[in-house]
């Protein structure tokens, strides 16, 4: 029986097979012609079936509000020698589905061009299905290496695979700044370019030479967004305030504590001391720029950073002191909380759900969702106050780290090792969190910062297989390592069916 990632949360295989060959016909319930388009996108290039619809045809695709206890993404299929029934309460799961019926297929299925002498045989099964955590997320760092728009709808594909549901895309950041923002149009012509590139760690003191730059278009981004959501993805968007800004500031420097300075798009990795000012001009910037995002993204989680922020430029400033004073702060070191406060009632009025990035897990405003990363305990901390979390410790979802100590791995940022195993032995949901804390936990999702990391090969090799044990952790919840491994090994075919770059 074939092995499915993630693992479906009950699976029931029986003898014989449903064959889909030339003559299988899609037969379409009410709203289900998005789906049937997507099956028919993912299988035809390899299988060249049409999957026609008809009245009477063998494979039924359905919308039924009576399966809404399996929730959004949850399913159900039944195949049969003679039919397959795929039912959801909800589009996505019919998307969800689809993506098990591929992963069913032979992995020949997955090609990209024309398989000929496989039979396509689906197993007889019923399968009932629906994830344990609703967020299962993945981010790509494309401000430190831009990758264009054809390489993220790949991306998205391989996502979509997995069961993925939110694509984390960090736009911004001190190297480099990626969406075009009608209003200030140097944010992507001065800030989507730098000199050169920190080879080597941060504080390594020597750099590349070599350019490096690019910019999405609006509707290349929009376009993105309606590729993910037909694979059942939202694209979140990240614009970093009021740290991790060099890019920007490179562009338009009143933003800054030092109008006068000329800084260049940072060359450098590490934390970055320039930050926003909080100035009134500054907020109207933020504003039409998240104006802007909102247009762009319908996501309903917009994420603005946040996180490794220093205070020094404002204790330094009059300015940012008098406005410390004015909105009552006991200092400037205050004012991060402030803005973050200042931004998240804008996006909140505007129906939307800040995410933060939580540097202790309790100095974000109690409206953001909030992505814990630097310590497993800020997710309790963060639970316990009453914020939404999503799981992101680095020991266990970032995957810029090698994964293995082998010194032929390639570039990876230093510090840590974050294998399979560690990726898959990640629980989301801390070991003392109470049923209230626990029900706050949204999900988990992986990182890849992309400092060292320039190309789709390099990304893949990273991404694959860890992002798999992600994937199967916060979608079935199941912890047996030795059979997550067992079913790895199967679906390596699926990846390379693909022509995933995987760590082998
Ligand atoms: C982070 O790693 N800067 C969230």
């Amino acid at each position: 029986m074939p092995t499915l990632v993630p693992r479906p949360t009950e699976a029931a295989f029986r003898a014989g097979h449903f064959t889909l060959d030339r003559s299988t016909t899609l037969r379409l319930g009410a709203g289900t012609e998005p789906a049937a388009e997507l099956l028919r996108d993912l299988l035809t290039p390899a299988t060249g079936l049409s999957l026609r619809p008809s009245p009477d045809g063998q494979f039924t695709l359905a919308l039924d509000p009576g399966l809404g206890d399996l929730g959004e993404e949850g399913y159900v299929l039944a195949v049969d020698p003679h039919a397959v029934l795929l039912r959801a309460a909800h589009p996505t799961g019919l998307l969800r589905g689809i993506q098990t019926i591929r992963q069913l297929l032979p992995p020949q299925a997955l090609s990209a061009i024309p398989q000929r002498g496989t039979r396509w045989l689906l197993p007889c099964a019923d399968i009932t299905d629906s994830p344990r955590h609703p967020w299962r997320g993945a981010m790509l760092d494309v401000a430190r290496h831009f990758q264009p728009v054809s390489y993220l709808r790949r991306y998205v594909d391989l996502l979509a695979l997995h069961k993925i549901s939110v694509f984390h895309l960090h736009l911004t950041d001190d190297q480099g700044w990626r969406m075009p923002i009608a209003a200030f149009p140097k944010l992507t012509e001065i800030g989507g370019n730098r000199a050169e590139s920190q080879k080597g760690p941060a504080g390594s003191g020597t750099y590349d030479g070599n350019p490096h730059g690019g910019a999405y278009t609006r509707a290349e981004l929009a376009d993105l967004v309606r590729y993910a959501a037909a694979r059942g993805v939202t694209v979140m968007p990240e614009i970093e305030m009021p740290g991790h800004v060099r890019a920007a500031l490179a562009a338009y420097p009143q933003l800054g504590n030092h109008p006068e300075r000329t800084l260049d798009v940072w060359t450098r990795w590490g934390v970055c001391d320039t930050v926003l000012g909080v100035h009134d001009e500054v907020l109207d910037f933020c504003r039409t720029v998240l104006d802007e995002v909102m247009d762009v993204f319908p996501s309903p989680y917009i994420h603005v950073g946040g996180e490794e922020c220093p205070t020094a430029e404002w204790t330094h400033s009059a300015a940012a002191r008098e406005r410390a004073a004015a909105a009552g702060l006991p200092g400037p070191s205050a004012l991060h909380g402030w803005f973050l406060g200042q931004v998240g009632d804008f996006l909140v009025r505007h129906g939307r759900r800040p995410v933060g990035w939580a540097e202790t897990g309790a100095e974000l405003p109690l409206d953001f969702t909030v992505m814990t990363w630097r310590d497993s305990s800020h997710t309790l901390t963060a639970a316990r106050r009453g914020h939404p979390v999503v799981s992101a410790n680095h020991r266990a979802t970032y995957l810029d780290y090698a994964q293995s100590d082998d010194p032929h791995e390639p570039p990876a940022q230093p510090g840590a090792v974050v294998d399979l195993r560690a990726v898959h032995g990640h629980d989301p949901v801390p070991e003392d969190a109470d049923a209230d804390m626990a029900g706050r936990v949204l999900g988990t999702q992986a990182q890849l910062w992309t400092e060292f990391v320039t190309t789709p090969a390099h990304i893949e090799y990273l991404t694959y297989p860890r992002l798999c044990a992600l994937a199967d952790r916060g979608w079935s919840g199941a912890t047996d390592w030795a059979a997550f491994r067992s079913r790895l090994g199967e679906h390596t075919a699926r990846l390379d069916a693909l022509g995933v770059q995987h760590r082998p």
